[in-house]
């Protein structure tokens, strides 16, 4: 085993982490899946055959996989309400850690993991992947050439297929603004720069029953001067993801799953289907896939490249606080009727 390997375990076996992440992981050669841990043994098995994890480094309990590999990383892909447990227990054995989005149930829940993070000089990423659209980041370049970004809008739109039940992720446990729309919030954040200065949102709820609102929106100004909107709802035609930023007479939009724009000075606009950028990362013979260019690819090549270094990725938990309490001051915007 060579020491440049950054040794990696895996807590969850289930779709996000079979999907993108591991995957991803798996084409690093500077990284070592040492062992796999899921409740459900059989997906934990079917996950590490894939990967070639052997067989005697499958478990369906974390404490004791962590205390037999020492890994110096792990990864815990699971639903927010799983998460807080074994988020805590990897940080308190020392371990970098990767969770995916959001970071906690409630801002408090990441709070704690950002400090307990700090108490044992741990390097921590939430799976804010739009940060990293490669898309995203080659027009952000562009843009900023000229100056910074004065205006973002970042769009999450969805249709809702059960209009008669109540809107929430995982039977409520958890709005879809901090569970799902977060992603947006952030990307806002991430575009702006520096720290909110103020909000105006309006929050309701459309057409579904129940207490959670699934329609959110707000202004954001922000430190930096730059101003953002944010629009996540949940109630629209489709399925649609949007980033869009602008700098002196300049625009870029992009949507992952379909084109991006690039346009300066009212000039022809440059169309691109954004999964072309992400053919930059591919070896030689390797096939383009999603996470090439949905920022999967590029956030788990961050976080290792972070481990190496000692440095914090970008979205660190004490980061993601931020957008936890951003999206905890739009949900504040919300009164039952
Ligand atoms: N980044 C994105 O665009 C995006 C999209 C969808 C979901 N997500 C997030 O990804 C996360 C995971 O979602 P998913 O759909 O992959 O979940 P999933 O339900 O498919 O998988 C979770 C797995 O964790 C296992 N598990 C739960 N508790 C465990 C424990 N204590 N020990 C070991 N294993 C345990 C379960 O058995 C299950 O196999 C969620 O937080 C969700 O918000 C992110």
């Amino acid at each position: 085993m060579s020491e440049s390997r950054v040794r990696v375990a895996l807590i969850g076996a289930g779709s996000m982490a079979n999907t993108y992440h591991y995957p991803a992981l798996a084409s690093f050669p500077d990284v070592e899946l040492v062992a796999i841990c899921d409740l459900i043994e059989e997906k934990a098995r079917a996950t590490a055959q894939r990967l070639s994890i052997p067989a005697e480094r499958v478990y369906t309990d974390y404490k004791q996989m962590l205390a037999d590999v020492e890994p110096r990383a792990v990864y815990v892909l699971m639903p927010p309400q799983h998460l807080y447990e074994p988020a805590l227990y990897v940080l308190k054995q020392g371990c970098h850690l990767f969770v995916e989005k959001p970071p906690g149930l409630t801002t408090t829940q990441t709070r704690m993991l950002a400090y307990t993070a700090g108490e044992h000089n741990c390097l921590t990423m939430t799976g804010f992947q739009r940060r990293f659209i490669p898309a995203v980041t080659a027009l952000r370049r562009r843009v900023e050439e000229r100056g910074p970004i004065h205006f973002a809008e970042v769009t999450f739109y969805k249709s809702t297929a059960n209009l008669s039940a109540p809107a929430g992720f995982y039977d409520g446990a958890i709005d879809p603004l901090t569970s799902d729309g977060i992603h947006a919030v952030d990307n806002l954040r991430w575009l702006c720069g520096g720290d909110v200065v103020d909000v105006y949102a309006d929050v309701r709820r459309r057409y579904v029953s129940g207490p959670i609102p699934n329609a959110f929106f707000a202004l954001v100004t922000f430190s930096t001067g730059a101003v953002g909107t944010v629009h996540y709802n949940a109630v629209t035609g489709r399925r649609i993801f949007r980033a869009e930023f602008h700098g002196q007479n300049v625009t870029a939009s992009v949507d992952a799953d379909r084109d991006s724009l690039f346009v300066s000075d009212s000039g022809e606009p440059e169309i691109l289907p954004s999964a072309e950028f992400g053919r930059a990362v591919l070896r030689p013979g390797e096939e383009l896939r999603p996470y090439h260019w949905l920022g999967f690819w590029h956030e788990n090549r961050h976080f290792i490249d972070c481990v190496k270094t000692g440095r914090q990725p970008s979205s660190h938990f004490a980061d993601a606080v931020k957008s936890m309490e951003l999206v905890e001051q739009i949900l504040r915007a919300y009164r039952e009727t």
